[in-house]
């Protein structure tokens, strides 16, 4: 059979990508260009600058690709482009170049969904094996998804208000840490013990989420140490607070994993570069007899190898787009 190479743009939030796929499972080359360093002025990503910032990075992220990889538009098969969810203005930028790629060499536009990004992000490191559970962990997302074959998803469960990167990140902020939090919350927490006394979140049967009361917790009991003139002990409350928040996301991970029967459990999105998270759920199953994928710290994050590796599964099952593409702020992955 023929390989396919996938050109695949991500720009939904604050990094211009693109990356040269093979068949979704090996990664030519990749180049990310991150904003953080210019949102950190203003403590979280600004859209207008963001969607600006893809525009001046664009065109030289397309010649770095091609360079690194050292091939032409002609050797490429197919144009893999993030449609949405994500920050419109950031997402039109890469669409657009996805399209205006498509017209000009006539190369099929294949649409794809960014969590189906961050899940395939594992079909690099690994083949998936199916069935499979997939925990998504991001700035924007925390669902569990339930995989019965390439390119099918069904929501299980989901958060009910904040995405769990989210909630890092607030969090982080009103203990006067940089963004993004999540990362800085990590590496406290290491040195952190279980000393204050916070909730945990939607501890019940269900494969729900919830983490807005966890949050308001922690800023409600910064507040009120502030107040009686009392000093945070920053590296607990991240130790704290990320105690709370794997326990509950490991337990209804394993929850699922025993209910569906499924052969491979993936982790993937930002969050699971989370160290806590991480190493609680190889614990978790080290015993059971399921493989467990999580990527390597640079697939974790937004990227667009694991959008190429996604597009070459979409694709297979005849998903491929029109000029009239339209990027979209929300949309489900799911058909509930
Ligand atoms: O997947 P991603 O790059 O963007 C979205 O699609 O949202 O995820 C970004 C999120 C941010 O909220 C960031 O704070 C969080 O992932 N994050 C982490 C860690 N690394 C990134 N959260 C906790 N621990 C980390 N080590
Ligand atoms: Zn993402």
């Amino acid at each position: 059979m023929k390989d396919i190479y996938c050109l695949a743009i991500e720009s939904s939030c604050d990094e211009t990508s693109m990356s040269i796929v093979k068949n979704g499972v090996e990664e030519v080359a990749t180049v990310v260009l991150s904003q953080i360093d210019i949102h950190k002025t203003y403590g979280g990503v600004v859209p207008e600058v963001a969607s600006r910032s893809h525009v001046e990075s664009i065109t030289i992220v397309l010649d770095e690709v091609l360079n690194k990889a050292n091939m032409t538009m002609d050797d490429i098969d197919i144009i893999g482009v993030t449609y949405g969810p994500g920050l419109i203005g950031s997402l039109l930028i890469g669409l657009q170049a996805a399209k205006t790629l498509a017209m000009l060499y006539h190369k099929p536009l294949v649409p794809v969904h960014h969590i189906a990004g961050h899940i395939y992000a594992n079909n690099l490191e690994e083949r998936l094996k199916f069935p499979l559970i997939a925990l998504v962990v991001s700035g924007g997302h925390t669902d569990l998804i339930y995989m019965k074959e390439d390119y099918s998803f069904e929501r299980i469960g989901s958060t009910l208000d904040d995405a769990v990167g989210e909630a890092y990140d607030k969090v982080a902020k009103v203990l006067g840490l940089s963004y993004p939090g999540g990362p800085l919350i990590d590496k406290l927490a290491m040195q952190g013990a279980d000393t204050y006394n916070l909730p945990y979140p939607l501890d019940d049967s269900s494969y729900n989420f919830s983490f807005s009361g966890l949050k308001s917790a922690v800023v409600n009991l910064v507040h009120n140490e502030k107040q009686r003139g009392c000093e945070i002990r920053i590296a607990d409350m991240a130790f704290s607070f990320q105690k709370r928040v794997v326990t509950v996301i490991t337990k209804k991970t394993m929850k699922a994993i025993a209910e569906y029967n499924v052969k491979n459990l993936v982790i993937a999105g930002g969050v699971a570069a989370n160290n806590g998270l991480r190493s609680k759920m190889v614990e978790l199953i080290k015993d059971k007899n399921i493989k467990l994928s999580i990527p390597r710290i640079k697939y974790c994050t937004d990227n667009a190898a694991m959008i190429g590796a996604a597009a070459y599964y979409a694709y297979k099952k005849g998903i491929v787009a029109d000029l009239y593409l339209n990027a979209k702020a929300t949309d489900s992955l799911y058909n509930d």
